[in-house]
């Protein structure tokens, strides 16, 4: 058989032994009712990692999102988010679909950044034919960015302006746990200026399921209700729960592996003739690489990988999305690297006309 590399994304990613057999043996109770002492104990580790009062367990980064937007903002409230953020881009619109809530999007930066004056000149002024500015949204890391990392001070800085304004600073940390290891810093410090965060279990950290929330502990009150509107409110969901408790104390700083990784194949990339890519913006575990050839494009390279068992996502007709994770080891990089030099010097044919995805 032959041996499937699966570079589409970190959410691909299986659950450890060390979870299923966690999650055969958790402790279970009506979530609910707040008696699932498994999912307690998850809700207690993710905010204390994360610097905050409390946190509440989630289905997914979507609704993770989703929720946070819906507990800080009205109907008709606006939020300032990046052009490229995954809010915006790949969560069909939900916030305005369930919350009312409408999106003011400035220009992301090629480092995943807003700038802090493109943010300022979005604030609504108090008058009546504006809608209310009510919450600026970041992406720790930018994944449509390259899974580029924003930095604390960054952070700090458009909190400041946040706070400053009386507005409230969302943070979608899917995948946060990157940010932090590539950076040496702890995931608290990287969400200090933020109100709400959301952080994936079920990314670079292989849980099966889940995302959480943090924030204070008024704020969690409130995105539990959400999540009950929502049909998010889980019963015995500590099975789900332990595999996010070993995802976060056991599979954090295994995530510099992946960087790694990221890191090689970006090198390798960039001496392949027919490509391009700049290993000097590859923070973590996200390699975005470039057709440069004429007679070709992504969407045709990545459908000719896929029959040789390399799979990837393109980003669009040029640019291709590698994502390391977990399964993916120091061989199956050299491996890719192979397959892609070999591609690259021949015709590539392939079927045309696939679709590209997401994120
Ligand atoms: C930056 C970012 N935010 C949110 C999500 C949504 O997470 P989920 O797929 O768990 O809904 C993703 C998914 O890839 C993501 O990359």
């Amino acid at each position: 058989m032959m041996n499937i590399i699966d570079l589409r994304s970190d959410t691909v990613t299986k659950p450890t032994d060390a979870m299923r057999r966690a999650m055969a043996t958790a402790e279970v109770g009506d979530d609910v009712y707040g008696e699932d002492p498994t999912v307690n104990r998850l809700e207690a580790i993710a905010a204390e990692m994360l610097g905050k009062e409390a946190a509440v367990f989630v289905v997914s980064g979507t609704m993770g999102n989703l929720i946070s937007l819906l507990s800080h903002g009205a109907r008709g409230d606006e939020v300032i988010l990046g052009d490229n953020a995954h809010i915006f881009y790949y969560e069909q619109g939900g916030m305005s679909a369930v919350g009312g809530l409408m999106a003011h999007t400035v220009p992301n930066l090629a480092d995943g950044t807003l700038a802090l004056a493109a943010i300022e000149h979005a604030i609504r002024a108090d008058d009546e034919h504006f809608a209310r500015t009510r919450i600026i949204a970041l992406e720790n890391t930018h994944n449509r960015c390259g899974g580029r990392v924003l930095t604390p001070e960054y952070t700090d800085a458009v909190g400041a302006l946040a706070h400053a304004n009386g507005l409230m600073l969302h943070i979608d940390g899917a995948r946060l746990w990157n940010a932090a290891v590539a950076q040496g810093v702890s995931p608290a410090r990287l969400a200090a200026a933020a109100d709400s965060v959301t952080c994936c279990l079920s990314k670079g950290l292989a849980a099966p399921v889940g995302s959480v929330i943090a924030g204070s502990a008024a704020f969690i009150r409130q995105a539990r209700r959400n999540r009950k509107l929502l049909g998010g409110g889980m019963r015995q969901a500590g099975v789900l729960a332990a595999a996010g408790i070993v995802a976060l104390t056991e599979m954090l700083d295994r995530l510099a592996d992946d960087h790694a990784n990221a890191r090689t194949l970006a090198h390798g990339l960039a001496r392949i003739d027919g490509l391009a890519a700049d290993p000097t913006v590859v923070d973590t575990n996200i390699v975005v690489a470039a057709v440069t050839r004429d007679d070709v494009n992504a969407v045709q390279v990545a459908e000719a990988l896929s029959t040789r068992g390399i799979l990837l996502n393109p980003l669009d007709m040029q640019r291709m999305r590698i994502v390391t994770n977990y399964h993916v080891t120091p061989a199956d990089v050299e491996q890719v690297l192979d397959t892609f030099q070999e591609l690259m010097r021949g015709d590539v044919v392939a079927a045309g006309g696939g679709a590209y995805i997401y994120g």
